[in-house]
């Protein structure tokens, strides 16, 4: 992050004219900037507003126009507008300011070294990419046709800027070179491919239309390119292994592309997400943007990748609900569950979308656009949708039929927080099956220590991903935070333990915790085989994850939440028992308790731990 001085030192470039910090400031105003963010409203001659960076109820976050700054009283950040821009959307002061100095109109000099950073030399060439895809597609008939057998219209291509790259090896490269970009620049930001033998360079996307992924200030950060099935110049193509390519290919990770922090359409998405206080999520980019066609502009995806903790927590600061797509198709069907697995533990409200007639969005709307802003609209809690599916599925009539409903259900039921909710559906599933409650509650228990809530059916990918053998909220995140607190440098590991609000529900997993944290080399034997299974498990099943550590933290703070609330619902009974017993010293005691459990959580809500540490 930059200090006051880089600023200062930067702004006095050129002393006889505004520089170009103060004439982008000058030019922007800041309240109509952070309103693009945040729902400000008046309060005298300043805004105010909930403020975006830490929970709350009441208003603390003010945004002053006649001296265009903000401050937050509940969580003391504050700031100009590119520190607002810097800190909402995680960029470095270089990056704010191209944003801000393209928003303003104001010209930045090429000389600046700040700006030549290589991280924009990436954003450029990509742009560069983006535009040169687009020529392409408008110059070719079968690309247009193809679109528009999808049922995309003129202004959605427009909009999404969807291009088509041509069947040539080095099409792209050279038409790049053509604009100053090397090769390797080109393939630093995956664009072209490295032939390693040969030391020369291809084009990464051949004979494919083109889906630019945009950061969420709408920069292209990279593409995802469908294969299509006709070829440009009428000839069969190149190599007869390429028709065998997958659907799909996308950017690898660049140092401007981290699939695990990116959401396609986000940024196209994110104002609509905020006013609706909902997201839709699909699965793929033509079902993001057919949806978008359809009027429910508030979808976005995840590009090829289970959903990552970095992508809730960007979802969780605009929205609280999170509606996704019931696709009925095996992995679509088991990708669902497993976002909405995830989504449980931020606290999502949590709705499926269900079209009837066994299509995915996209192909949905093509049909009828009305179909699915339908679905989107009559979306169900996912309690409720999956208990209407398990008594379409099955028949509560056999053992074998009340077995099946209760394995669908079950794990949706264990991951409500609200013990409340909890209780309404244990009762409402022993009536529908003529069970008792006690074998319900049994069975909950049971898959808590047995199966998996989540399908395993697909390759995990990154930890949240992990087919993890526990069914609740809270134990999945206690299995998360166990696999990565492994991970972590010593380091980190001692200071993280130093103070923490964490109690582990079983003596298994605080066995593995004081074994970690102990170092294994001491840890008792007959722990050993549970601690080396576990690191086995680590190992082979998170060596995808990027930032280990920030995973690990976000997860740390959701446990601690998750702890703290659990030891203020065993408050709430014990203070219901003394009140039976008349025991008003224990009471007082317990009050107390209550309220210090209440600061820590209100402090564990307060930053998010992306800030914190960032
Ligand atoms: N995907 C991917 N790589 C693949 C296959 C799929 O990255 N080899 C991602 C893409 O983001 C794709 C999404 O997963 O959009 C869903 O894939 P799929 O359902 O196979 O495709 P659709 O989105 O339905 O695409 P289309 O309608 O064009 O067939
Ligand atoms: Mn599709």
């Amino acid at each position: 992050m930059r200090t006051l001085v880089d600023v200062l030192a930067y702004t006095r470039y050129n002393p006889l004219m505004l520089s170009p910090v103060e004439e982008i400031k000058s030019r922007l105003d800041i309240v109509e900037f952070i309103q693009g963010y945040v729902r400000l409203q008046k309060a005298g001659v300043n805004f105010r507003a909930n403020c975006p960076f830490h929970g709350e109820k009441t208003p603390s976050f003010y945004v002053t126009p006649s001296r265009q700054i903000w401050h937050c009283f509940g969580c003391g950040k504050g700031g100009d507008v590119f520190q607002f821009l810097m800190d909402i959307e995680g960029q470095d002061f270089p990056e704010a300011l191209k944003v801000l100095a393209m928003r303003a109109g104001v010209e930045l000099t090429r000389e600046d070294p700040r700006i030549r950073s290589e991280r924009n030399r990436l954003y450029d060439i990509n742009e560069e990419a983006a535009k040169i895809f687009q020529t392409c597609f408008a110059a070719l008939p079968q690309a247009k046709e193809y679109a528009a057998k999808r049922g995309l219209t003129a202004e959605t291509v427009e909009k999404f800027r969807i291009g088509f790259a041509p069947q040539s090896w080095d099409f792209l490269l050279s038409a790049l070179m053509k604009k100053g970009f090397t090769k390797d620049e080109a393939e630093r930001a995956g664009l072209a491919i490295k032939n390693q033998e040969k030391a020369s360079h291809y084009d990464r996307f051949r004979s494919r239309i083109m889906f630019p992924i945009t950061d969420s200030a709408g920069r292209v950060i990279g593409f995802g390119g469908r294969i299509v099935d006709f070829f440009p110049d009428g000839k069969a193509p190149a190599s007869s292994s390429d028709r065998t390519e997958a659907k799909y290919i996308n950017t690898p990770q660049t140092m401007i592309y981290d699939k695990s922090a990116v959401l396609y359409a986000f940024d196209k998405a994110k104002h609509e997400i905020r006013t609706q206080d909902k997201v839709v999520l699909v699965e793929g980019y033509m079902d993001t943007v057919m949806s978008h066609q359809a009027g429910v502009t508030n979808t976005v995806a995840v590009s090829g990748t289970a959903l990552t903790s970095r992508q809730l927590q960007m979802l969780k600061r605009l929205c609280n609900t999170m509606i996704c797509s019931f696709d009925t198709d095996a992995a679509g069907e088991s990708a669902t569950r497993r976002s909405l697995a995830l989504a449980s533990e931020f606290d999502f409200e949590r709705k499926v979308a269900h079209i009837h007639t066994g299509k995915d969005p996209a192909d949905a709307v093509l049909e009828n656009p009305k179909l699915w802003a339908e679905a989107v609209e009559n979306a169900k809690p996912v309690v409720d949708f999956y208990m209407d599916k398990a008594f379409t599925d099955y028949s509560p009539a056999t053992a074998d039929g009340k077995k099946a409903i209760a394995a669908m259900v079950l794990p949706f039921v264990a991951d409500l927080f609200d013990a409340i909710q909890r209780d309404h559906w244990i009762k409402e599933l022993a009536a529908k099956l003529d069970v008792g409650e006690a074998s319900i509650r049994a069975e909950l228990e049971r898959r808590r220590g047995a199966e998996a809530p989540i399908s395993q059916n697909t390759q995990p990918r990154t930890v949240s991903d992990l087919p993890l053998h526990v069914s609740g909220r809270r134990e999945r995140l206690e299995e998360k935070f166990l696999t990565l607190f492994a991970m972590i440098p010593p380091e980190l590991r001692i200071r993280e333990t130093a103070s923490h609000h964490i109690v582990f529900r079983s003596a298994e997993n605080q066995n593995i915790f004081a074994m970690i944290t102990a170092g294994s080399k001491e840890s008792p034997s007959e722990g050993m085989q549970d601690l080396e299974m576990f690191t086995f498990k680590s190992e082979i099943l998170v060596k995808d994850i990027k930032d280990t550590t920030e995973e690990f933290l976000i997860c740390k703070r959701e446990l601690e939440k998750e702890c703290v609330k659990e030891s203020l619902r065993e408050h709430q009974q014990k203070i219901i028992q003394q009140e039976k017993e008349g025991n008003q010293e224990a009471i007082a005691t317990l009050l107390g308790e209550v309220n210090d459990l209440h600061k820590i959580l209100k402090q564990l809500s307060t930053v998010p731990p992306h800030y914190l540490y960032a």
